[in-house]
């Protein structure tokens, strides 16, 4: 009897801006300081795209990379998922723009929006595809251009964010390795604790501008603590389904948004901190794509080898969180 069809990463690709803004240029825009942020949040520097940089820019470089890592051409894809709460425009989505840009026609395209827990929504949705049998080679991208979405006088949340992307090809194999199994949840009554404020419901006109509707607003203390209970319970949930305990992970990459959520998940299960991935140091929060820089971070440093089980959790807006376990 054949083994069942499970979801492989086969390759993945990075791309992130040249530009380099650090805490202390920070200090020059606003009321704040390297030991500030470091202490409260881990961060040292993200990356800013330049002006009429898109997140179709930012993401074709890197999936460019992950195809060619994956062996899989363009036209190979049934699928492309962009995972953005940046997208181009509107519409057309930034994944039908990146079909076109690598040439991949006829393939379907479509955007997820699930603010940082988009790459794991994402890897979701990808794997239910081809376990069903529908798609052979999917690309899964996070790419974010968050840097129109923050309001850069306001020291709450301008020293959080940055602009990345991160790029994987899921393919079908047999055998044991691949994705196990994803978690994913959401509750909209915490709808207003992290937002970005116009839409359908509050178009953009004079009075939202001047309220600054347009820009990214948290409640940080309070999506803090929510982060770091749903994460912690995200985890126990997958691990407990499958009769896996925190000691046999061999690396969890975890969204990556503030250190202290992340020292705080790792203490509340009892895994060591050599067993957590963190980048945050370098990029800051880039929403949808940390989970993929970071596990292609991960990847090249030799972190992850071929039979680790690894765990990716994430958290972000709506709240929206979730987990996928694979076994590499
Ligand atoms: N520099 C200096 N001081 C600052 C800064 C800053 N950049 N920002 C806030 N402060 C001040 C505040 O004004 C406050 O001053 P006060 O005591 O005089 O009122 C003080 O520092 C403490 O502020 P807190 O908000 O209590 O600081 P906290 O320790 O909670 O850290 C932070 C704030 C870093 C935002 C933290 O709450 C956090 O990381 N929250 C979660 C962020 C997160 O996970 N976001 C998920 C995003 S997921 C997505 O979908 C985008």
């Amino acid at each position: 009897m054949s083994s069942p069809i499970r979801s492989k990463i086969t390759g993945m690709g990075l791309n992130v801006p040249k530009k380099v803004l650090t805490n202390h240029d920070l200090e020059k825009m606003v009321e704040t300081s390297d030991e500030w942020i470091t202490t409260r949040t881990g961060i040292k520097e993200r990356r800013i795209a330049d002006d009429g940089v898109s997140s179709s820019d930012l993401a074709l470089p890197a999936a460019l990379e992950a195809l060619e890592d994956a062996g899989v051409r363009p036209s190979e894809l049934d699928l492309i998922i962009c995972a953005t709460s940046t997208p181009d425009r509107m519409f057309p989505t930034t994944a039908c723009i990146l079909q076109r840009e690598l040439k991949a026609a006829q393939c379907g395209a479509f955007d997820l929006l699930a603010a940082c827990s988009g790459f794991v929504y994402g890897l979701t949705t990808a794997d239910s595809f081809i376990r069903a049998g529908s798609a052979k080679n999917i690309l899964v991208v996070g790419s974010e251009v968050l840097n129109h979405l923050i309001d850069w006088t306001n020291r709450d949340t301008c020293v959080l964010f940055g602009d990345g992307a991160g790029a994987a090809v899921l393919s079908a194999v047999e055998g044991e390795s691949g994705i196990i199994d994803s978690r994913i949840h959401a509750n909209g009554e915490y709808s207003d604790f992290l937002m970005v404020g116009t839409g359908s419901a509050n178009p953009i006109k004079q009075d939202t501008f001047e309220n600054k509707d347009h820009y990214v607003k948290m409640k940080g203390n309070q999506t803090f603590k929510v982060a770091v209970n749903t994460m912690s319970d995200v985890t126990r949930e997958i691990l407990e389904k499958h009769g896996i305990t925190p000691d046999d992970i061999d690396l969890i990459v975890p969204h990556q948004a503030n250190i202290r959520i992340l020292n705080a998940v790792g203490k509340n299960l009892g895994v060591s901190e050599d067993k957590v991935f963190i980048n945050v140091r370098k990029y800051g929060n880039t929403s949808a794509a940390t989970i993929p820089i970071a596990l292609y971070e991960a990847r090249a440093e030799g972190r992850i080898k071929d039979g680790d089980l690894v765990l990716l959790v994430a958290f972000g807006g709506g709240f929206t969180w979730g987990a996928t376990l694979i076994r590499w």
